[in-house]
């Protein structure tokens, strides 16, 4: 890989087709990969990846931290995936019922996952939390469900963080707690009274632009105990991070096992599919809710999932990620003291998340990854990134190199 992106064109494709997409597609993109969001100069099209490489329209090469938000856990066009794939696609993907995979699919799960005794498919991260909800409040027969303020769960009414198009109907029996404050978890249980059918914890507070907070043990366990001692469900939204901190779950490392769990992004490397996983307690609530797409029993995606989750098992992904997650974390420390830049890393090293200290408005941080951009490396100034299994020592030195640029400009 070179060490600058490389620019092949004088007239950018990419403001090219943002012109013609501004056209036809509101606002020219929509929902979070919107790069207008973004610093000047990062591209919004891209015209092909691999491994944990990307090039945009314009031929730049870029060493990517976002890993598409967190579904490439293994690399782009991973072999053992793609080969799953290809033999999947050749029988049948989209069919009058699922293929044997399904089934292949949701024993492995089972076998993984230690709260597990069943699993049911949806396509998005939003369709397993949606469903969660709807399978606590159809086994208790109540309405209440208690979620952290900022905290991410999906673009449907019930969660969405827009409240454009929102009724308060659609929020009604929301009530909402601060992650790792049990004080305010109780208050909220008190207030739903006998009516409380969910406690909703993400797997750490992965809030957008804000330092991340690992759950604390205390917290875990009495989310717990107040989910047994009022008979609601506890469910475990580990859409972001599930497969990248333990295979079995994201709390497996506090000894506290969910209800019910949410799955989606890492768990096919890329293809469409999400999960919820459950316990027996609700099994019969899973089997009553009408959950169901066009596309949800798609086998392609399952072939996937099998492929990625077999082999994240093999190689112990999460520890390989871990791995490189710690050298991306002390080189960055390193080099921001090297240029007495004041830097605040967060968040499991494996999803790592870079602010700068007294930033409020997030101007350092965005100078920083503009001008890592610029070195060849696709980093987030607000939001968590993700490592993949992809990612080699030379990778992350290469990202190093770029954030060294970056800080010696954040420091001039
Ligand atoms: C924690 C969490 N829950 C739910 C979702 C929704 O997933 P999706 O975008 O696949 O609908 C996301 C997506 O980023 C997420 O991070």
């Amino acid at each position: 890989m070179p060490d600058m992106p490389q620019v092949s064109q004088t007239v950018s494709h990419d403001a090219d087709m943002r012109r013609r997409a501004r056209a036809v597609i509101p606002g020219g993109l929509w929902g979070h990969l919107d790069a207008s969001r973004l610093p000047e100069g990062y591209p919004q099209f891209f015209a092909r990846a691999d491994g944990c490489h990307l090039v945009d329209v314009d031929g730049r090469r870029f060493t990517d931290l976002m890993c598409s938000w967190g579904p490439i856990v293994l690399g782009h066009h991973a072999p053992v995936v793609e080969a799953a794939v290809a033999e999947q696609m050749a029988l049948g993907d989209c069919m009058n019922g699922p293929a044997p995979v399904l089934v292949d699919l949701a024993e492995l799960l089972v076998d993984m996952v230690p709260h597990a005794d069943w699993c049911q498919f949806g396509k998005n991260g939003t369709d397993a939390t949606t469903n969660c909800v709807t399978v606590a409040r159809a086994a208790t027969g109540r309405r209440k469900v208690l979620v952290a303020t900022g905290a991410y769960h999906g673009a449907v009414p019930w969660c969405s963080p827009s409240v454009a198009g929102v009724t308060t109907e659609d929020r009604a029996h929301l009530l909402q707690f601060r992650f790792n404050d049990i004080a305010s978890v109780e208050r909220a249980v008190e207030q739903a009274g006998g009516d409380l059918a969910a406690i909703v914890v993400s797997a750490f507070k992965h809030d957008f632009g804000q330092r991340q907070e690992l759950p604390t043990q205390e917290f875990a366990n009495r989310v717990r105990a107040l989910a047994d001692e009022t008979g609601a469900a506890l469910i475990l939204d580990d859409v972001r991070a599930g497969f990248r901190l333990d295979l079995g779950g994201s709390w497996e490392v506090l000894g506290i096992q969910p209800d019910l769990s949410a799955w989606s992004k890492a768990i096919a490397n890329g293809y469409a599919l999400s999960a919820v996983t459950g316990r027996d307690r609700f099994r019969e609530a899973a089997t009553q809710v009408f959950a169901t797409g066009s596309f949800w029993c798609g086998a392609v995606p399952m072939a996937a999932a099998v492929a990625t989750l077999t082999e994240l098992r093999r190689i112990d992904g999460p520890a390989r990620m871990r791995a490189m997650g710690q050298r991306l974390r002390d080189g960055l420390d390193e080099r921001a003291a090297r240029h007495g830049v004041r830097i605040d890393q967060s968040g499991p090293v494996q999803m790592p998340t870079l602010l700068f200290v007294d930033d409020t408005d997030w101007q350092r941080g965005n100078s920083f990854c503009a001008e890592v951009l610029r070195h060849g490396a696709y980093m987030h100034p607000k939001h968590n990134m993700f490592l993949s299994c992809a990612h080699t020592e030379a990778d992350i030195d290469a990202v190093l190199k770029a954030a060294d640029a970056g800080f010696a400009h954040v420091a001039r």
